[in-house]
């Protein structure tokens, strides 16, 4: 009774930010991401009769909400196969602990796999992303492969993920820059919360599924021009939003603003560059392939040393070697 899964972490271009059901996490808009190929989870899960209470490690750390999170949804898992052994479960991430990019989207993913090949649930694709979605709502996205559409949906049965273009499809690479170490001030969870009440949340709404269909036309057309800046108003529209929720959030740092404005100096000057950041301070480059050596020449002129280069990638997976 005991599976490892690989999950990726995955970066939105249109992005969840707000739920229509809190505790089903049915989100008030769909999103688009795509999954990184350098941002991973490793989790591996054990159910054992023999044990008395969960035992969860994440990154050698047992944070207390985590832990909580996790348990839940080993609950999920165990309602669903009706069985109710306790488990082990270790899980690591593949990039620094404190780089500040720690993922819930990865961290579920990689749980919902394991824990369900473990404990000998045999669910469908669809039937993981609606799982690893009650865990964590963008979770949901780093099941499928490559370029990923989560439709917001009415209901649980509704609200799922799929592919919609395979990772090779687009030549792109992302290249996440770390700002800061620290991790987010606020949760995406609580973050969420405050958008209730927020007038703007109104006009963003009504625009969302027209977004949507364009960012789809232009991974279509492997448009990068179109897409990137499709992409850096959405990151600001959203940055908007929780800078007008009650009371305000603002996850950026004078590093941010500076990269925003390098960005731009750079697409004059010929690189075509674009930004998306995701709520915190770190920012999210994206680029041709073809244009990554420039990019890092510029980077290293700029002094930014610090960034991880991924590449759209394959969902989760299990693998053979445990963690324990
Ligand atoms: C800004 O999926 O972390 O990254 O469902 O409450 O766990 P919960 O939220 P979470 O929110 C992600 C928000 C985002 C945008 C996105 O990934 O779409």
């Amino acid at each position: 009774m005991k599976a490892t899964a690989l999950a990726p972490s995955n970066i939105a271009f249109i992005k969840y930010w707000g739920k229509k059901d809190e505790k089903l996490r049915i989100p008030l808009n769909g999103s688009i991401s795509v999954n990184l190929s350098n941002l991973t989870t490793t989790t591996t899960v054990e159910f054992d009769k023999e044990l008395l209470a969960d035992e969860i490690s994440i990154n050698g750390k047992k944070e207390e909400n985590t832990v909580r999170r996790v348990i839940e949804h080993l609950n999920r898992v165990r309602n669903l196969a009706k069985i109710n052994f306790r488990a082990k479960v270790m899980s690591i991430n593949s990039f620094p602990a404190s780089s500040g990019l720690a993922s819930s989207a990865s961290g579920f993913a990689a749980l919902t796999l394991a824990a369900t090949k473990a404990i000998g649930l045999k669910l469908d694709e669809k039937q993981l992303t609606i799982l690893a979605r009650l865990g964590s709502g963008s979770a949901c996205r780093s099941i499928p492969d490559g370029f990923v559409e989560w439709f917001e949906g009415e209901s649980s049965e509704t609200s799922y993920a799929k592919t919609i273009f395979p990772a090779d499809y687009f030549d792109i690479a992302v290249v996440s820059l770390i700002v800061s170490k620290e991790s987010k001030i606020l949760s995406t969870t609580e973050g969420q919360k405050k958008v209730i009440g927020n007038p703007f949340m109104k006009i963003r709404l009504s625009r969302m599924e027209e977004k949507i269909n364009m960012i789809k036309k232009f991974i279509e057309r492997k448009d990068l021009d179109h897409f990137g800046k499709l992409s850096e108003e959405e990151a600001l529209e959203f940055h908007s939003m929780t800078l007008t929720s009650n009371p305000p959030v603002f996850y950026w740092l004078p590093q941010t603003v500076k990269i925003i404005h390098l960005t731009w100096q750079w697409r004059k000057e010929g690189l075509p560059v674009y930004f998306t950041i995701d709520a915190g301070p770190n920012v999210f480059l994206i680029i041709k392939k073809d244009y990554l050596e420039k990019l890092k020449t510029k980077l290293k002129e700029s002094n930014v040393q610090k960034y991880i280069v991924n590449y759209p990638a394959g969902g989760v997976r299990l693998i053979t070697k445990h963690l324990f």
